[in-house]
């Protein structure tokens, strides 16, 4: 059963977000400004693909190809401009860092928040607030607002939160990167636990040695379109060779 399927999904951004060369470019060259303004930016181009229940699969691909893009439409963060996205099961994504986190709330007072938000009862993310406190390994800090949290220190409460609200399709983009070798290293064994499990991964990285690690499929975005999709033993060299 497909757990997440693409149909000629197009993602189009209105150019204002685009006008690199500031407000003169725009009107020195307006009319192939005026074309780019009807037509918009393309960040995704005509993507068909399907996952499956239970595999892992990691999206790799230059910076700006379109990777968060894609795992934003998987999440129902944005929509798609043109095309269809299906997703038959409960997301759970940790995208953008601490983009499902209040600031002004501690670690705890979100962990109780994310976990309602995720689709929890009050009392399921209760019975697992000790637990996430654990795995996320935050001291003293679980009980001080958020803003006074390192980049790291709020990756590991959000790989904690998912982690622990039993995911059934969990989206990761890049958090890993930014978490110490020894979350790390729990992070990794927590997503093979998962993958074992039969829980669906889809994740963004580039890090060819985690890829290896956890997904035994890529799906290769060059140009904001599909250039190659399969087993990672075949395509991930492909792209690293392309990078040299
Ligand atoms: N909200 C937005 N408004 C306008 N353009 C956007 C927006 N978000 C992304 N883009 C553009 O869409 C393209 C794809 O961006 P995306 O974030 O999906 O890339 P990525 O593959 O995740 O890159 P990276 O490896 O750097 O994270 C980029 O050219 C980017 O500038
Ligand atoms: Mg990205």
């Amino acid at each position: 059963m497909a757990v997440v399927e693409f149909q000629n999904v197009t993602k189009t951004y209105p150019l204002y977000h685009h006008l690199h060369a500031g407000l003169k470019g725009f009107i020195f060259n307006l009319p192939s400004a005026l074309k780019g303004l009807n037509s918009g930016f393309t960040a995704l181009k005509d993507l068909s693909f399907k996952i499956n229940e239970g595999e892992s699969v990691a999206f790799i691909g230059r910076n700006g190809a379109g990777k968060s893009t894609t795992l934003s439409l998987i999440a129902g963060v944005i929509r798609p401009t043109k095309g269809q996205v299906m997703v038959s099961k409960r997301v759970s994504p940790l995208l953008e860092l601490g983009g499902g986190f209040h600031h002004e709330l501690t670690g705890r007072e979100n962990i109780q928040l994310n976990g309602v938000l995720l689709g929890l009862t009050r009392r399921q993310v209760a019975e697992k607030l000790d637990e996430i406190v654990a795995f996320a390994e935050l001291g003293e800090f679980i009980d001080q607002p958020i803003r006074s949290y390192s980049t790291g220190m709020i990756a590991r409460l959000g790989f904690s939160v998912v982690a622990h609200l039993e995911p059934e399709l969990l989206l990761i983009d890049e958090v890993l990167a930014v978490g110490d070798a020894s979350f790390q290293k729990k992070c990794i064994a927590k997503m093979k636990q998962f993958r074992d499990q039969g829980v669906s991964v889809v994740m963004v990285s580039h890090n060819a040695p985690d890829i290896e690690m956890l997904c035994s499929r890529v799906i290769w975005i060059e140009n904001h379109q599909i250039v190659g999709d399969g087993p990672t033993s075949l395509i991930l060299p492909k792209y690293l060779e392309s990078m040299k």
